[in-house]
């Protein structure tokens, strides 16, 4: 029996850290999506010598494996530019969708989170969450994470960043990021990881 957790919103607001968790709180597999985008986004930079060309785009995602998926500088803020802007590209969305599709239906459970999961890829799972924080608190966080990882930015980089993906991502004619009507809504703007990790149990729990 398969059973789907959904969860979706804008960068840095706490998705993937709760995806991880309640992933391992109920055994199930987790899939950060976001990954497939910036591993596509920086393998066709690559190759393009710095230029995207969609044509490529779209072979590089028709050819990703797992392997793609380790490398080391995919959380960059470049990585997550360039995710923003393959991710807009029709050919490059379908390309994923399948291996989204059947990651999703394996046995066992599974939690995808994204910008498209309650959406498009799964309209049908069990549970969406649409996990979301203020501007300010997203910007603050991811710029702590990025510090820590040893880069060199600042807060108002970090910021305008998030800002000008969030636009891209909500804005773009195909899949855009919005919350499903059926999605409910989890702020984490005032709660601590475990108090919003905890909401997001109870929901799940609720449905299973
Ligand atoms: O979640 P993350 O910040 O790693 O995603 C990077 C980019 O990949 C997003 O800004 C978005 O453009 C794209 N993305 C998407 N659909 C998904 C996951 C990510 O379009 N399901």
């Amino acid at each position: 029996m398969s059973f789907t957790v959904a969860i979706d919103g804008p960068a840095a607001a706490g998705k993937g850290t709760i995806s991880r968790a309640v992933a391992a709180h109920f055994g199930f597999a987790h899939l950060d999506t976001g990954l497939l985008y910036r591993a596509v986004g920086i393998r066709a930079l690559e190759i393009g010598r710095g230029i995207i060309a969609p044509d490529m785009a779209e072979k590089v995602a028709r050819e990703l494996t797992e392997a793609h998926l380790q490398r080391p500088d995919l959380r960059s803020a470049r990585a997550g530019q360039t995710a923003s802007r393959v991710a807009a590209l029709p050919p490059v969305r379908a390309a994923l969708l399948d291996f989204q599709r059947r990651f999703a239906r394996r046995a066992g459970g599974a939690v995808l989170d994204g910008r498209d999961i309650g959406t498009v890829i799964c309209p049908d799972a069990e549970v969406k969450l649409y996990v979301t924080a203020s501007d300010a608190v997203r910007a603050q966080r991811r710029f702590e994470e990025l510090t820590a990882a040893g880069a060199q930015t600042t807060l108002e980089a970090v910021a305008a960043d998030l800002r000008q993906r969030d636009l891209r991502d909500s804005a773009r004619d195909i899949a855009p990021m919005v919350r499903a009507g059926d999605a409910v809504l989890l702020d984490t703007s005032e709660l601590s990881i475990d108090a919003a990790v905890t909401q997001a149990v109870a929901e799940i729990q609720k449905r299973l």
